[in-house]
């Protein structure tokens, strides 16, 4: 997830820039620039590291440029992040700033690079600039319309030209905003970099491009046709717009997640040949030699490692063993293993000093990571990225649903590497998968009821989780999230293990969540705690005829593969506990004794 800006009008177009970026830094940065014109040039500043840093630079300069600007505050998904890779990418006179992902930009480039372009960076936003010089004969936003047709994936940009006296803007699958000034317009991913300037926006759609002068705002629709700017009056204040709205990072993380997965799949499945393309680094041959993975992790992503363990087997036919990072001893490790850490921060001092001893044993390391220019990606021999934008709540959301998304791929991968799935199967996975984002999307249309159950048992002083197979670890998870941002004692079970102990802790009215969208057995394990008073909470896919007769509440699901549900039930537990946490009133981004990531073993 990216940022960002631009200005049109008579003010200090840089000071104005760089107050907008800052106001988008919690989209993340590890590089900033923005492109100025003056007189008939653009001047372009660009570095990796802090926006801060930066607008010195641009001060030291003698703050150049005059009536309108670019700028851009990125987290890097392609090319790490360093000053060539930073936007804006220049093409002549052309400037852009990118957020998205441009899918096809490998054949773009290529094909680009035959008619003469030449490329700086490792990025795929290039792309963008080269094409639109190409197209440019003096009417800009014919030759963004243009060169937009040519681009499959997802952007919002801003595009300046030396020569053009507008800004131009477009947006497919990620957020723009333009803000109505008096004799200024403004452009943002985000409300809250514009409150300062402005409170009359236009959420731009898909498939519009828009045309911005001091005076005026001209919005195109998908088909070329005008039509008038649909204005919203914001009445929020800054730190209400900066969580979008929502009263938590937490619950705006776990409302993005239909736009993370789709960010996590996005360029790599081939559905048709029922296949994932993952830049793993390592060639068929060696992933047919392998014969096992072993996963290192810790906390939420431990969980995404339990899912694995049930996950690979089937789908890659590799045996899978999952360590506790702080706990691993480098010894158990076998040739012919490949070890992978899964850390959506990539900085976690027990998974990264357990990948170092893992090194010692020479074999094949793959990260997990959210990270780009992490830690985890120079210790290790390929990452894969979870591409889910950065995470502030301290509970682990939307990373770890992409996490589970990214192990799937990797199954699938491996899967058809190594002959034990044939791309039928591959495709019918595929399939599913690629309607998960949306499935996600309506088990988030029903947080009202899950809210109301939440808050009814909201008094309880502890709570079961129970699950069975890929739902297992989702358990685990609902129960992680509930002692992290409830403060409420809760323990995450494998549905067979309560008769082997726990069961004695179950008494009258203790909650149970029984996470039960696919499996008889289960069953039985509600039904055990019930007879011993139990409330169970059960979640259950839609046509579960059984479920209403043995819990108390029911909270229904899509129905989809049973690896999928577990990440419509992990959307439930997050929501679940989020209101439980709500409700009573605790500090739900910053827990009391935690640290988002942890670099202390
Ligand atoms: O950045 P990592 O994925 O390596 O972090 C591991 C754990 O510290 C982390 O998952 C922690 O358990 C979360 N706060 C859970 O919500």
């Amino acid at each position: 997830m990216c940022g960002i800006v631009a200005y049109i009008g008579d003010g200090e177009v840089g000071s104005i820039l760089f107050d907008t970026l800052k106001r988008l830094e919690y989209r993340g940065y590890d590089s900033a620039g923005v492109a100025i014109k003056s007189g008939d040039e653009i001047v372009v500043v660009k570095a990796a590291g802090k926006i801060g840093n930066l607008e010195k630079v641009y001060r030291e300069m003698g703050s150049p440029g005059e009536s309108m600007g670019i700028g851009h505050t990125r987290w890097a998904t392609h090319g790490s992040p360093t000053d060539i890779n930073a936007h804006p990418h220049i093409s002549g006179e052309i400037a852009i700033v990118h957020n998205g992902i441009i899918e096809n930009y490998l054949e773009l480039r290529e094909s680009l690079t035959e008619k003469g372009f030449e490329f700086q960076s490792e990025t795929d936003s290039e792309v963008l600039a080269h094409l639109i010089n190409y197209f440019y004969q003096g009417d800009l936003i014919m030759a963004v319309t243009r060169a937009l047709d040519e681009v499959e994936g997802s952007y919002a940009i801003a595009v300046l030209a030396a020569s053009s006296p507008y800004i131009i803007c477009a947006r497919k699958d990620s957020p723009l905003v333009i803000g109505l000034g008096k004799l200024a317009n403004y452009l943002a991913s985000d409300v809250p970099a514009l409150l300062p300037y402005t409170r009359d926006i236009v959420r731009l759609k898909d498939g519009e491009i828009a045309k911005l002068s001091k005076e005026t705002v001209e919005i195109k629709n998908r088909f070329g046709e005008l039509h008038p700017a649909d204005v919203e009056r914001i009445d929020w204040n800054i730190d209400a717009a900066e969580k979008g709205g929502y009263s938590h990072f937490m619950l705006k993380e776990i409302h993005e997640q239909p736009r993370a997965l789709r960010e996590t799949m996005a360029g790599r499945i081939s559905e048709f040949g029922g296949d994932v393309r993952l830049d793993l680094g390592i060639d068929d041959e060696e992933i047919r030699n392998l014969e096992r993975v072993s996963i290192i992790a810790c906390g939420t992503s431990y969980h995404a490692g339990l899912f694995a363990k049930y996950l690979l087997p089937i789908v890659s036919g590799l045996p899978v063993e999952v360590e506790l990072a702080s706990e691993f001893q480098h010894l158990q490790l076998r040739p012919r293993t490949l070890v992978v850490g899964i850390t959506q921060s990539g900085e976690t001092a027990d998974t990264l000093l357990a990948l170092k001893k893992a090194k010692m044993c020479n074999v094949r390391l793959l990260a997990i990571t959210n990270v780009v220019g992490s830690t985890v990606t120079n210790l290790v021999d390929s990452t894969i990225f979870t591409r889910c934008g950065p995470e502030i709540g301290v509970a682990a959301t939307k990373t770890f649903t992409s996490q589970l998304v990214t192990l799937i791929l990797l199954a699938i991968c491996l899967g058809r590497a190594r002959g034990f799935l044939t791309p039928e199967q591959g495709r019918k996975i595929l399939i599913e998968l690629s309607r998960l984002p949306a499935l996600v999307q309506k088990v988030l249309d029903r947080r009202d009821s899950i809210k109301e159950i939440a808050e009814l048992y909201a008094d309880s002083s502890c709570y079961f989780f129970i699950g069975r197979e890929f739902l297992y670890p989702i358990a685990l998870e609902g129960a992680l999230k509930m002692k992290e941002i409830a403060y409420i004692h809760s323990e995450g079970y494998a549905g067979g293990e309560l008769k082997h102990g726990p069961l004695a802790l179950i008494t009258d009215f203790t909650p149970v969540v029984a996470i039960a969208t696919f499996g008889r057995k289960i069953q039985s394990n509600i039904k055990e705690v019930r007879a011993r008073g139990a409330e169970v909470i059960a979640l259950a896919s839609e046509n579960d005829a059984d479920i209403d007769k043995i819990a108390n509440v029911v909270i229904r699901l899509p129905d989809t593969r049973p690896e999928l549900s577990a990440v419509l039930c992990t959307v439930v537990v997050q929501l679940f506990s989020y209101y439980v946490a709500h409700k009573l009133g605790q500090p739900i981004d910053k827990p009391r004794n935690l640290a988002k990531c942890v670099t202390v073993e």
